[in-house]
This record gives C-alpha cells, structure tokens and sequence, in this order.
C-alpha cells in the first residue's frame, strides 16, 4: 500500500485496527503521531546525515523518497562511504567534521548512524545546537551515556528517535494488540534469539582499517551481539508485557570465530521480571537453523511477530482419514520409550498458526520509523513512549552485558530508572524505583 499522505496512512493504520477504541495509546502511544495530524503536507524538514554508513545509506533511501524531507547535507569521516550516499543526494554538503554540519541553522534534525562508540558526543552536540535527533540503537555505549542523552532530550526539548523499527512494523504493532487484548491468554514467557553462520566481517581494503570497518567486533567501539542484536528483541519482551525485568543473568563466550575478535560469538541472558515471568535471550553465529525470533508465549497460543505469525494451543480436530493414519502410528509407538500418552495429543496435527496481517510479511518498520521522525520532527512534536522505547531497549541490553562480563546476576540498575508509564501499569517504574 502507499502510505505516502496522511490519509493513506490513517487508513493503513485503520486497516491494522490500532486506530480508535483506546487500543492505540494502550499499546503504541507512539503512533500517535500518524493519528492526531496537523496538515504538514506542504512543509519539507532540512536534514543532515551524519554517518551515512550502511544503515544510514539504507534509511536515506525511505527519506530521499519522502516529500517532506531534503537531506542537505552528510557527514562522514570515510571518504568510500560519502561517495555512495552522494550517489542517493548528489547535491547534499558534504562534512568530513560532523560539527560543521551541526553548525548549519539551516538544518533542523539529524539522522545518527556511526559506530555505537561514537553516538554519544554526536547526539550531546547535535541536541545542544537544536536538531532534533534520530540515533541509531543501541543509543549509549553504556548506560550512564543512555542516561544523559535521554536527559539531553528532556532538557533541550528537541525530538528524539531512536533506530527500533520494531515499533513501527505493523507485525509486532498488531501482534502487540493481540497480546495486550489477551487473545494469547496470559503470557508467562518470551523466548528470542537471533542466530546467523557468519563471522559478521566486513570485507577491509587495508589492514589499518580492521578496527575502523570491523567496529563491531572490537570493545573499543561495541559490546557486540548485545547491542547490536539484543536491544531490538529485549524491547519486544517489555513491550509485551508492559514491565520492565528485575534481575538479569548470562553468559557469553567466544566459541567458533576464534579470529582475533574480542566480542562473544555465543551469549546466552535470561531476564526475570517481579513476578516470575522470564525472558531468555541469545545468539550464536556458527548456526542459522533457527534463525531469528522473538516467541511470546501464552496460556492460549503463541505468538511469532517476526515471522508474522500465531498459533493457538487447541485447534481444530483433523480430517477422520488423518486421525485414522495418527491412530495407526500410535499403536506402532505404544510401547517404545519416547512415545508416552500426551505424544498423540500434542503432535495430532501440524499446527501452521495463522499471519497475523493475513499475509506473509514484506517488509519491517524503517520506512514508517523514519516518516514518524519526519512528522514529529516538523511537528516539533515528541510522540508518546518513542524515546523512552528506546532508551530502556538500550539500558537492557547493556545491563545484561554487564551481567555477563561480570559474571553475575544483577538488579535493575535503579539510578537509570525514568518516569515512564506509558501502558498504564506503573510498573515501569513504581516497582524498581
Ligand atoms: N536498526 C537497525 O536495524 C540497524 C541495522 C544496522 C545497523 N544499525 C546501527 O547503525 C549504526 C551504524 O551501523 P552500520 O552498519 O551502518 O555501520 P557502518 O560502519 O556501515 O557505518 C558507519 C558510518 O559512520 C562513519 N563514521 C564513523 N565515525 C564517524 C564520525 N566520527 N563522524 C562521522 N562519521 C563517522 C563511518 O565512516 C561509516 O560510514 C550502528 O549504531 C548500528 O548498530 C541499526
């Protein structure tokens, strides 16, 4: 569908159903922004692309195609990787020091994409020169740098975005609805993992850039799986259940990609809420069977938003030839070792769930993420929870790295709690703070 106006939005977000009857600030305040619109068909944001690397590249894309929007100018410090975005904004300035671009009064907000060590000056500078900010996740390299951004933006007033697109894709918005609405019954659990087979190198035109291009893989300029994968999963488990953890525990080794690099290749966190529900997390990179997602599971039914998917516990009883053929199979297995009463029950027939968009899922949340960023950047308005979505994302993924390089359990860290009560539940912050 084209969501290019308002309107089509509006109605993109209707067809969702997350429109009207409360469950729209219940579930995602933060789609506010596209609800309660002022006209801005006519106004166009100025912004600046400071590292337009491979995912600034990727979101300059949506944003060059965006009528709102001129992307005046960049910066970046690679000379290779300002030579592809100028191929998207041929015109755009070109900085190779990001405070020049800041000191345009021209430009009014900037899209933050450069290596995790390096967001927090950009974002301190940019906020106190007046730009609204989108930063790519994970916000702070540790959580006392999450702590004084999100307290910039609150001091400075200026729009604040952060790169969890998760909360924009119409998968986990409605998936998100469902959940809160109860239709998965009560939700004791929620598994994610983000597996690949690869070493995640990028390919280095000299040995002196290892480091430089390879940012990732060095403790210096990241804490690897942790902030690169975790803070988008970690943040579906609180927004599912609407609370923050109180205790984190992990561990993490590196076991395959013994290649010099410095950043576990194998983690495994498991982060406990007051109540007794659990969120496990993890990632291994030397095997992709599982892929990656994000399991909210249920008393009723489960729920898969990555692959747009759910599936309730009971379904509906086979074709008789089929339980006919089942039937058979449990006699031929009544005596063996591993078949035991609940086997006929449990696995009587393949339980293929149901899209929950009613389709096969296309694409994720970044187009929409950047046109929010767009709307609430002219607007001037900062929609519901965004922020706050992303900084905790942030808080949980680093607390958890610290769990595993420490090697203990840990409680929520009460000096990063904020003010946040956006579901409704308090719990955000009444029951750590
Ligand atoms: N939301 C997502 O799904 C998603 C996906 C990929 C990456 N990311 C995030 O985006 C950020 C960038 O990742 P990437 O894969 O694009 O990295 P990248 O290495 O491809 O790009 C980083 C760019 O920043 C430039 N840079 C480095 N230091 C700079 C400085 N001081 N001033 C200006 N430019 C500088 C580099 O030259 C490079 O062009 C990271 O925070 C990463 O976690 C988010």
């Amino acid at each position: 569908m084209d969501i290019d106006d308002i309107q089509n939005r509006r109605l993109f977000l209707r067809n969702l159903g997350v429109l009207g009857g409360g469950i729209l600030a219940a579930t995602s305040p933060w789609l506010s922004i596209f609800a309660d619109v002022k006209d801005t068909s006519g106004e166009r944001l100025k912004l600046g692309v400071i590292g337009p690397g491979s995912r600034g590249r990727f979101l300059m894309k949506f944003l060059a195609k965006n009528k709102k929007v001129d992307i005046v100018a960049i910066a970046d410090i690679y000379q290779p990787s300002i030579d592809e975005a100028l191929e998207i904004v041929p015109t755009a300035k070109v900085y190779k020091d990001y405070r020049r671009l800041l000191a345009d009064k021209n430009i009014q907000a900037v899209l933050v994409a450069t290596p995790l060590n390096t967001h927090f000056q950009i974002v301190m500078d940019a906020m106190d020169a007046g730009k609204h900010v989108y930063c790519e996740k994970t916000i702070g390299y540790d959580m006392d740098q999450c702590k004084r951004m999100y307290d910039k933006h609150l001091s400075t007033g200026v729009v604040f975005f952060t790169g969890q697109q998760r909360l924009f894709d119409p998968r986990y918005i409605k998936a998100m609805q469902m959940v809160h609405d109860g239709v998965f019954g009560e939700i004791t659990k929620v598994r994610a993992w983000w597996n690949r087979n690869n070493d995640w190198r990028r390919e280095v035109p000299e040995p002196r850039l290892e480091k430089f291009i390879n940012w990732r893989l060095y403790k210096a300029s990241s804490k690897g799986l942790m902030t690169e994968l975790a803070c988008h999963q970690l943040q579906v488990g609180t927004w599912a259940l609407g609370k923050l953890p109180e205790k984190v525990m992990g561990h993490g080794s590196i076991n395959y990609w013994k290649d010099g690099r410095e950043v576990y290749d194998n983690i495994s966190t498991l982060y406990i809420f007051n109540d007794g529900r659990k969120m496990e997390w993890g990632s291994d990179i030397a095997n992709k069977f599982y892929g990656l997602e994000e399991q909210i599971l249920g008393s009723v039914g489960t729920v898969e938003p990555e692959r747009g998917k759910y599936f309730f516990e009971e379904i509906a009883p086979q074709p008789a030839f089929l339980q006919m053929i089942r039937e058979w199979q449990q006699d031929i297995f009544s005596d063996s070792m591993f078949a035991g009463t609940s086997w006929m029950a449990e696995t009587a027939k393949p339980n293929h769930g149901e899209y929950i968009l009613g389709k096969k899922p296309d694409a994720d949340g970044s187009s929409l993420l950047t046109e929010a960023f767009v709307e609430a950047a002219i607007t001037g308005r900062q929609p519901a929870g965004i922020a706050e979505e992303g900084y905790y994302a942030s808080i949980l993924c680093l607390w958890g790295h610290e769990a595993i390089s420490r090697g203990e359990a840990l409680d929520f860290p009460k000096e990063y709690c904020i003010d946040y009560d956006v579901y409704g539940t308090s719990e955000y912050k009444t029951d750590l703070a």
